[in-house]
């Protein structure tokens, strides 16, 4: 596919929000939509996922429609559909594939089945049409993938190369922070509720451990969070009332320590100048600040609003895919289970 101004329709809905989007040659966003279901799954803590499909079924028509619109787009003006084939909700996943496929068909557009993690990190390229353009990430970078449901660290070499140097194998990132919240009877989403409570709070009040990993560029969260369930149990049986603000601080230090020490020294091992933090977690103040404040490596991290899930990143992600002359069959099949990367 070649041609100026590539322009790619994204869809997301892996998960909790229906998005769509319009970016530019993977790079200028002309529109981005998002509807949230965040409200509805606070009520149960967390998502639930058979509401979360009938929610996308409502609200993923409107929400296409809506991106075109405020691109002051038709269908006819767009050159390929990217849409999130996984890893999500298979029941949420399906409500995007089977709008994107149907759009597909109607107009001849060729698809493509982004994986959601891919997206996450080509967020790092993306910047508001009319705003002054972000500057690009020069290849390679070290990523730092940091979700709800990921903690990785990917070696880029090249566009749509992955080289997965670490992960966990127990709570991701942003999974932990959920956790801590609903510990300490913060609202969900946790991410946010944390790092509001942890304003008010000291980050030294505790000194929680670092996990200690036989390989090198594996995360784990497991012991910290063992070691803050045990901390407010304690002020518990003694009837005390649990520092909250300086709980969450100390928990906020001690994920964005291990997170941004690792991302360092990896970038320092691989000998790579450039460095992507992208995924929900990244929207932390404490980690972005952490990255902002060294002087060693350029830092790459999305505008807040597309730290989390939304479809500018798939269609940027999308558009790699076609300048790459890479379509899928109208036959694909979402998948829940997606690795972006297998270790080397
Ligand atoms: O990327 P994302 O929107 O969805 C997934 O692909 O998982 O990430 C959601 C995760 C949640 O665990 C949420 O608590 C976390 O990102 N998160 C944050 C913040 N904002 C969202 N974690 C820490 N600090 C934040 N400000
Ligand atoms: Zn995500």
């Amino acid at each position: 596919m070649k041609k100026n101004n590539l322009r790619v329709l994204g869809i997301e809905s892996s998960c909790d929000e229906t998005a769509a989007a319009v970016v530019e040659n993977g790079r200028v966003i002309e529109s981005s939509v998002i509807a949230s279901q965040v409200d509805l799954h606070a009520q149960f803590g967390g998502v639930y996922p058979e509401l979360a499909s009938r929610e996308h079924v409502k609200a993923a028509y409107a929400t296409v429609n809506e991106a075109l619109q405020q691109a002051h787009m038709g269908l006819s003006d767009l050159d390929g559909i990217a849409v999130t084939r996984g890893p999500g909700l298979a029941g949420s996943l399906v409500v995007g594939v089977n709008l994107a496929k149907g759009l597909a068909l109607s107009t001849d557009l060729p698809v493509i089945g982004v994986n959601h993690l891919e997206g996450h990190l080509y967020s790092a390229w993306l910047y508001q049409a009319g705003s002054k353009p972000s500057p690009e990430p020069k290849l390679p970078v070290m990523a730092l993938l940091v979700s709800g449901g990921h903690t990785e660290l990917i070696l880029m070499r090249d566009h749509l190369q992955y080289e997965l140097l670490g992960g966990t194998s127990d709570d991701a990132a942003g999974e932990a922070f959920d956790k801590i919240a609903r510990l300490l009877e913060l609202p969900y989403p946790g991410g946010p509720s944390i790092q509001k409570a942890a304003m008010q709070g000291n980050p030294r009040a505790f000194n929680f451990p670092k996990a200690r990993l036989s390989e090198p560029w594996d995360f784990s969260f497991s012991g910290l969070k063992t070691a803050v369930l045990r901390a407010v149990e304690e002020f518990k049986a003694t009837n005390k009332p649990v520092p909250t603000a300086d709980v969450a601080a100390s928990f906020q230090a001690a994920v964005v320590g291990a997170l941004f020490e690792k991302t360092i020294a990896a970038a320092r091992e691989f000998k790579v100048r450039e460095i992507v933090v992208a995924g929900g977690v990244s929207a932390n103040k404490a980690l972005r600040e952490a990255f902002r404040s060294q002087t060693e490596f350029r830092v790459h991290i999305p505008h807040f609003s597309l730290c989390t899930d939304n479809a500018a990143m798939i269609a940027a992600a999308g558009f790699r895919h076609f300048i790459a002359d890479e379509t899928s069959s109208l036959d694909f099949d979402v998948q829940a289970n997606w690795p972006l990367a297998v270790s080397a």
